[in-house]
């Protein structure tokens, strides 16, 4: 040795340093374990911080016990019941509690799913094979299925209707109506409905339609015409949030024309991506067609899924949380980010620019603003500009139609955004419209990199 230190053999390192990572086709060659986490960890650190994502609903945070438990069972399949059948009756028990979380009248039935996207095509599918049921038991045409919904719903279930061959009937919004109540629904439901959809705690604002307004009219309906339209409540983030944030408010099965609710366990379930909930009012309302019977894995299984094999990781942390936290637990967790929320409400406000929109209202823990005055920038320029600035990811979007040309922004608080990163937060907003003010609107290639996706 004379004084140059030894270099590590780089042939166990891989070649990738130099050359690129493997893109097109699988290499011939292995590399070491190291080298391949390497690889990936390096080129994701290009992407955002998830705890600055303030755009997604989606869980960012876990308990160390809890990744310890989703770790030590990926292995595990759920579907394999007759192999695992205390995962099976793991899972049977969260379906049970959300029941009760939900209000359920009796006995019911239900299905964990990859989110509620997954909940939604089976809710939705559930509705059309009833629907079909009564048509033909009437002796009536089924030949013409449509589906009542507003604007202010997720892309999935427009997703439903073409997939599955249902007429979407959707409800636009107005500029300062970003929800739907009974008088907008009524002109659009007639016998060959399959069910009305109604959000609570919507994509766009975090604010819930008018659910017992929309429960009063369909049961008006049943009395004086006959026709029985059921009520599904999407519920991806509302559902673990309105049990504990407002709990007499009525949005679930207290209410006799909800049928069905689907609420997304990586929500504000608090788990990790990826679980949904798919819960019945009553065993009768899940069309007795759509389960499938199989006994390949060991036993005779019912399934009633648009997957099969999965993970039992997050059903497993999603009991965990249930059991960790209580009612308790998650009523506490909800009133920090709502707090957190009012406080970053109150603060944007302060900045004199923006207008926070449906305060007051029961929400979602966010903050949904927008500019209250015309000025040279606009909301995607701040978007870009607090990107910029400080890595911070609030989506620009604008609202669906009729309300297309109102922008909006939009900010979750999660349990990652304590009190001190909210201060943070509002600060560097401040900051960036000063930036504005003085520069002037970003460029035309700034504005490609804004984020604007509200759909998750
Ligand atoms: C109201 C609503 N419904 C459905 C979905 C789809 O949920 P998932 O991402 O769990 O499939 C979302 C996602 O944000 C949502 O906000």
């Amino acid at each position: 040795m004379n004084g140059v230190p030894e270099l590590p053999d780089m042939s166990a390192v891989g070649a990738w340093l130099t050359e690129g990572a493997p893109d097109n086709a699988i290499p011939e060659q292995a590399m070491s374990p190291i080298a391949a986490m390497r690889l990936i960890d390096q080129e994701l650190a290009v992407e955002g911080i998830p705890e600055r994502n303030l755009a997604t609903f989606v869980t960012t945070w876990m308990e160390p016990e809890a990744r310890q438990l989703i770790e030590g069972n990926l292995h595990r399949n759920f579907i394999d019941h007759a192999e695992y059948p205390q995962t099976f009756e793991i899972q049977q028990r969260c379906i049970r509690m959300l029941a009760e979380l939900f209000n359920a009248p009796g006995e019911t039935t239900g299905t964990s799913t990859q989110g509620s996207s997954e909940a939604i095509m089976l809710g939705a599918l559930s509705l059309k094979w009833k629907w079909r049921e009564r048509r033909e038991a009437d002796g009536k045409p089924a030949d013409s299925p449509n589906l009542v919904f507003g604007g202010d719903v997720h892309v999935v279930w427009e997703k439903f209707c073409r997939y599955f061959d249902v007429e979407p009937r959707i409800v636009p919004l107005q500029p300062g109506k970003y929800t739907i109540g009974p008088e907008d629904i009524e002109p659009h439901v007639d016998e060959n409905t399959i069910g009305v959809a109604a959000v609570v705690g919507t994509t766009f604002t975090g604010h819930a339609d008018d659910v017992v307004g929309i429960n009063d009219h369909l049961l008006d309906l049943k009395e004086k015409k006959g026709i029985d339209v059921p009520l599904h409540i999407d519920g991806a983030s509302g559902a673990f949030v309105w049990p504990f944030l407002y709990p007499h408010s009525e949005w679930d099965f207290r209410l006799e024309q909800v049928r069905s609710i689907n609420a997304s366990g990586h929500k504000f379930g608090l788990v990790y991506p990826g679980i949904g909930w798919l819960i019945f009012r009553e065993k009768s309302d899940l069309a007795e067609d759509l389960v499938f019977y199989e006994n390949y894995l060991g036993k005779t299984d019912a399934t009633f899924t648009l997957n099969f094999s999965t993970s039992s990781s997050m059903i497993l942390a999603q009991y965990y949380n249930f059991v960790r936290f209580g009612k308790v637990g998650y009523r506490r967790l909800m009133e920090v980010m709502q707090e957190n929320a009012a406080s970053l409400a109150a603060d944007i406000a302060g900045i004199g620019k923006f207008q926070i929109i449906g305060e007051g209202e029961e929400t979602l823990p966010l903050v949904a603003f927008n500019l209250a005055e015309e000025h040279p920038y606009d909301e995607f320029d701040i978007a870009f500009q607090l990107a910029a600035e400080r890595g911070w990811m609030v989506p620009a979007y604008t609202m669906p139609p009729n309300a297309q040309d109102v922008k909006m922004m939009r900010a979750l608080v999660k349990l990652t955004l304590n009190r001190s990163l909210v201060d943070k937060l509002h600060l560097d907003i401040a900051e960036a419209i000063e930036t504005l003010e003085k520069k002037g609107p970003v460029s035309k290639s700034e504005r490609r990199l804004v984020k604007t996706s509200v759909t998750h």
